[in-house]
Order: structure tokens, then C-alpha cells, then sequence
């Protein structure tokens, strides 16, 4: 598949270099593709594109800006002709605060700015570290998505588990309400000298799924 990463910063390239070793074409799309900070991009068939030329050659995109970048980023991406649109942003504003909750979320929000898209939320509940290798042990850290269409979700619920995650979809898009406090609940304990960046969600379970 070929995955286009909207972002290429800490989330942008630890995904890449994930799905890139899972066997995945990563086409970075980036303001400056020139740019030096942009020529040795993780992955071996990886390549640096205008943001708009990257999202027209994937299958699907991975949106991994600032939050307070998004609106302009997926502006620029042009049209997504009904490409999944994996939205691993947190609406977090000025003084940490989720600037999304209760009745609405930045997930929805994403999918208002990108309506030709069918957005997905996932890989916002977790640290890049997790993202870089989710399994503890025995145990795989969960990764929740969120999204109202179903083959969209597919997407990302097997490019999580090709990380290595246990993936779940949770419902439909406005289930990002929940996926997005959950986020500020892991930074809240993962800035805490109590528990550092190494720590995960995940289910425990007395039986097996049926
Ligand atoms: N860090 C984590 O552990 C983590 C975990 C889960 C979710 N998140 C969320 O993931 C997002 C990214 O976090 P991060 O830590 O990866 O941030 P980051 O390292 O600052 O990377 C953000 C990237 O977005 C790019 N960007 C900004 N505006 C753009 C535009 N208009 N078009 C294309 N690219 C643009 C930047 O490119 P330039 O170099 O050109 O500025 C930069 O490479 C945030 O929303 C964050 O809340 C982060």
C-alpha cells in the first residue's frame, strides 16, 4: 500500500519507518521536499513529495501535523477522493487543554476541513515510543480507531496491527470524543515522574475473544 504521512516530524517518521518495514510505500508529504531535513526520510522506498502530490499517489494518508497546523495542511493536500484519512492529531490548544470534548472532537473537526475524506481516528492515544515497538513482553499495547466508515477503519486497524499493536475499533468518528481525552489522560501520566514515556493502554482480559 502506499501511505502518505502528512507531517513528517516525530509521529510522521516513527509511523513511516514502522509501515515502511512492514512493506509499505511511504510517500512523505512535506512543504519543503527539498529541504535538508527532508532528504534521508525513514524507510526504504520512502520519497519526500508537495503535499498535494503525495496525498493524489496514496492509498491512504496519515494526518501527523501540529494540531494547529491541520487546518492548513489538509487544505493544501487538495482532494482525497474518498481516501481513508488516518487523524492521529490531538486538539490540544493553549495551556494543554483539549480544545475538542463532550460534542464534538478535532477527529470531526478533520473531517469538516477534509470532507473528501473518509477520516479515521488513530495512533493519537499512545507516544511515538509505542508506535516504535508496542509489545511489553507478551502483552501488545492497544490501538483504538475511531470512524463511520468501515472499510476506512480496515485500513487502519491493519496498518496497527502491522505495527504491532492489538487493534480495535471503538464505533463510528464521534467516538473520537473519547480517543482524544484518553490522549491527555497517557501525557498526563507519561509527564509524570511516576511513570515516564514507557507506558501504554491496553486490555486486560479473563478470556480469550470469541
Ligand atoms: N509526539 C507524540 O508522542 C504524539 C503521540 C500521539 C499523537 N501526537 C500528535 O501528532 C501530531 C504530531 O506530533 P509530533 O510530535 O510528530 O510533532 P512534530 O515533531 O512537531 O512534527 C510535526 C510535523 O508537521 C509538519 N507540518 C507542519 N505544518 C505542516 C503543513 N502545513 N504541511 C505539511 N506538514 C506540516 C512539520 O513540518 P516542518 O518541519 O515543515 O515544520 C513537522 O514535520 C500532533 O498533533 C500531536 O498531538 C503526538
Amino acid at each position: 500500500m502506499k501511505v502518505a504521512i502528512l507531517g513528517a516530524g516525530n509521529v510522521g517518521r516513527t509511523l513511516g519507518t514502522g509501515l515502511a518495514a512492514a512493506g509499505h510505500e511511504i510517500l512523505y508529504a512535506v512543504r519543503e521536499p527539498d529541504a535538508p531535513k527532508n532528504a534521508a526520510l525513514p524507510g526504504p522506498h520512502s520519497r519526500a513529495l508537495p503535499v498535494r502530490d503525495a496525498v493524489a499517489a496514496a492509498d491512504a494518508v496519515v494526518l501527523t501535523t501540529p494540531w494547529n497546523a491541520a487546518e492548513a495542511a489538509l487544505a493544501s493536500a487538495g482532494d482525497f477522493g474518498g481516501k481513508p484519512l488516518l487523524d492521529a492529531t490531538n486538539p490540544i490548544g493553549p495551556g494543554f487543554v483539549l480544545t475538542h470534548g463532550h460534542t464534538d472532537s478535532g477527529a470531526e473537526q478533520v473531517q469538516r476541513w477534509a470532507p473528501s475524506a473518509k477520516v479515521v481516528k488513530a495512533f493519537n492515544t499512545t507516544g511515538v515510543e509505542n508506535m516504535a515497538d508496542p509489545r511489553y513482553g507478551d502483552a501488545k499495547a492497544v490501538m483504538l480507531v475511531a470512524g463511520d466508515d468501515a472499510d476506512a477503519c480496515a485500513v487502519a486497524l491493519r496498518l496497527a496491527d502491522e505495527l504491532g499493536f492489538e487493534a480495535i475499533r471503538v464505533g463510528g468518528l464521534a467516538r473520537a470524543r473519547m480517543l482524544e481525552p484518553m490522549a491527555a489522560l497517557w501525557i498526563t501520566l507519561a509527564m509524570s515522574p511516576a511513570h515516564g514515556r514507557n507506558i501504554a493502554f491496553g486490555l486486560l482480559r479473563r478470556a480469550a475473544p470469541a
